[in-house]
């Protein structure tokens, strides 16, 4: 699978261009700002129906305009889909597949599955553990369909349940009873999503492993810890022995919400000890196992787009990421770096195909 030609039309920085690209590599190369991560956006668009980031559609539209298109060309075996995001200013978004437009975004996803690393990702390091849950939640629903019902009706008992609790609470009363049928509904969809989260953990962690001790020459040693409640009991058992706890916290102490991904070197936080090169080989290893699992569970290979994805790391960790990436286990790749020189040193080794595009301020030019 590959797209072979990008449209965009009022997106961002972008009043309108066409690209050609290579189905293989493709570097875009340009100053800070000129626009190189808008174009990783806009492939990501064709794959999710929304922004990377926390962007709302309408931010996206060209200022001044009050629409924008991302129109994709994709080979997907012998055939050709053409994929159109369209956003208007107060209209709902449209989002088609051949012209047909789709009634719900979500028969969209993993059609043409998209793995990005951006700079952005250190948030999973630094911010809070709702975003490393998020993090394992995406990883698991590209594959497993059942696996975010099980996360709404998880969410969707747990606010009950902490109302519930509230209430009795400022009531002045307590009834046993209707906090076992929310206990029940938390032990039901909660025990489920602990098993998914720690399968999916036991797959991803010898490959990232792999990843990260290739890439850094066998220099450190990484792993990831799953920290859940329910490694200490069933859901069912911990809710009861946290009653008083849970009574005067008003809230539910226990459960997969709490749950958190630990990043380690050797036995320490990444956030703590890591270098900002180790961080990013951390992170980009992440990225590599969850296209690996895309790869092995979907049997597609997924578009890679590695945003600054050099930047940091020392020459070595360049060239072996780029050994890797042009092999292949992986598919057609989009790299952006403000350093040309780089770039072109790097693709100098490289023997499948490439094109390198400069960007300068929303336009493009074929190098
Ligand atoms: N809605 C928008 N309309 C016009 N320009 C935008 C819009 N959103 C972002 N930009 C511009 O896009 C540029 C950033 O592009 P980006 O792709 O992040 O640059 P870089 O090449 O550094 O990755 C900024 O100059 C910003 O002003
Ligand atoms: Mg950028």
């Amino acid at each position: 699978m590959h797209l072979d030609r990008l449209t965009l039309t009022n997106f961002k920085n972008y009043e309108s261009v066409k690209i050609q690209l290579s189905s293989a590599i493709n570097c875009f190369t340009g100053n800070n700002g000129s626009g190189k991560t808008n174009l990783l956006e806009a492939v990501y668009y064709l794959s999710f129906c929304k922004s990377c980031f926390n962007i709302l559609d309408h931010q996206n539209i060209r200022i001044g305009e009050n629409y924008f298109i991302i129109d994709g060309d994709f080979s997907m075996n012998d055939d050709e889909e053409r994929i159109i995001c369209a956003v208007q200013e107060g209209r709902q978004k449209k989002f088609s597949r051949n012209k047909k437009e789709y009634q719900r975004l979500s028969d969209h996803i993993g059609f043409m599955p998209v793995v990005m690393s951006t700079p952005s990702d250190t948030q999973l390091v630094y911010a809070g553990s709702d975003e490393r849950r998020r993090f394992i939640n995406t990883l698991i629903s590209t594959h497993d369909r059942g696996y975010l019902q099980n996360m709404v009706d998880y969410n969707r008992a747990l606010e009950q349940r902490n109302k519930l609790l509230k209430d009795m609470v400022r009531g002045g009363g307590w009834d046993e009873l209707s906090l076992e049928i929310w206990d029940e509904a938390l032990h039901k969809y909660g025990q489920r999503i602990f098993e998914a989260r720690k399968d999916l953990l036991t797959a991803l962690i010898p490959v990232f492993q792999s990843y990260y001790s290739y890439i850094s020459g066998d220099k450190e040693k990484v792993s990831l810890a799953y920290r859940s409640n329910l490694h200490e009991g069933e859901l069912k058992d911990l809710l009861q022995q946290a009653r008083h706890a849970d009574r005067a916290a008003q809230h539910t102490t226990v459960g997969i919400h709490r749950d958190d991904l630990v990043f380690l070197i050797g036995d320490r936080n990444i956030k703590k000890t890591a270098s900002q090169g180790q961080q990013k080989t951390y992170l980009v290893s992440l990225k590599f196992a969850q296209f690996e699992l895309i790869r092995k569970t979907m049997n597609k290979k997924p578009l890679l787009l590695l945003d600054d994805v050099f930047d940091k790391l020392d020459s070595t960790r360049v060239e072996r990421i780029i050994g890797l990436v042009s092999g292949d286990s992986f598919g057609q790749i989009f790299i952006t770096d403000a350093n040309k020189v780089r770039i072109d040193k790097v693709l100098e080794n490289v023997t499948s195909d490439y094109k390198i595009f400069g960007v300068d301020n929303g336009t493009l030019t074929s190098k």
